[in-house]
């Protein structure tokens, strides 16, 4: 049975395994799905052994993605633009890096939740590697303007500037953020912690979707300010679920149906 793992450290929450071993299923896929703890200072020889032992693929969670870019012998494009890898394919060919993370994103605000990005007001909240990693999608989508926000406005500056041949795209601090927008996204770690980006509620509208990329049981503090000023909100669970599809793609060149683990259990 062909193998793959979810790589990270801690790794024990990770739902990934439960929503490939469904995929897999759905799929009549032969191939089997686990966690796989590296030491903080041994991911790339935790690879190497997993290669070892016939592995065909990994997912690469925190905080490992960008050594998983440094891994990788080949890397799409929207990798190499993240600066950042989430998938890695092995084959006799070498070691292939992969981001699915912004089309995961994409595809739970368009698709799952219906809400058209072309020719909107977009603004990104963060300037990290969660940020970095859904911008090149994003701006794909083709919005009127893509705001990035960050606490530190000089880390939005330096991504604003190097996704600016992408798309229309500027930045500011948060007490600079001017008009309201169609969708709000939070990139930031704030939620982690219970904190709120502390943005101008004016962003939001009745119109407007927010979207945490973090999940969890109870909406996010972000997810519930937003609500208290007009917005809808949704939060980052189909996005995981989108990004682990377009990685079961990727290594097994079938599209997994998403509906059924959409639905919260
Ligand atoms: P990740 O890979 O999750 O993006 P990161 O690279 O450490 O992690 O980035 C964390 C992001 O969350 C940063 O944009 C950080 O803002 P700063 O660059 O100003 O540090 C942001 N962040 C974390 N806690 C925050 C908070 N309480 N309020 C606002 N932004 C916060």
């Amino acid at each position: 049975m062909d193998q793959y793992v979810v790589i990270g450290n801690p790794i024990a929450h990770s739902k990934s395994p439960m929503i490939h071993q469904e995929f897999a299923r759905a799929c009549a896929q032969s191939m089997n799905y686990q966690r796989l703890l590296a030491p903080l200072d041994g991911f790339a020889e935790t690879v190497r052994q997993f290669i070892a032992s016939g592995g065909r693929g990994a997912n690469v969670t925190v905080p490992f993605k960008l050594d998983a870019f440094a891994l990788a012998t080949e890397l799409s494009p929207r990798a190499q633009a993240a600066g950042a890898v989430n998938t890695l394919r092995f084959s006799s060919d070498g070691v292939y890096g992969d981001n699915t993370d912004g089309t995961g994103l994409v595809t739970d605000i368009v698709s799952n939740a219906g809400v058209p990005l072309q020719k909107k007001r977009i603004l990104l909240l963060g300037a990290g590697g969660a940020a970095r990693g859904v911008l090149l999608p994003l701006l794909e989508c083709g919005p009127d303007e893509l705001i990035i926000a960050n606490r530190s406005a000089e880390k939005a500056q330096q991504l604003a500037l190097q996704f600016a041949p992408y798309g229309n795209t500027a930045a500011c601090e948060f007490d600079g953020i001017e008009g309201q927008f169609d969708v709000v996204i939070n990139a930031t770690s704030a939620s982690l912690s219970a904190q709120v980006p502390a943005i101008p509620a004016h962003v939001f509208s009745g119109q407007c979707l927010a979207y945490d990329m973090m999940y969890g049981e109870q909406p996010t503090s972000f997810m519930a300010f937003a609500r208290e000023h007009g917005a809808a909100t949704r939060d980052g669970w189909g996005m995981l679920v989108e990004q682990a599809a377009e990685a079961f793609f990727c290594w097994r060149g079938v599209r997994p149906d998403t509906a059924s683990l959409l639905v919260r259990k």
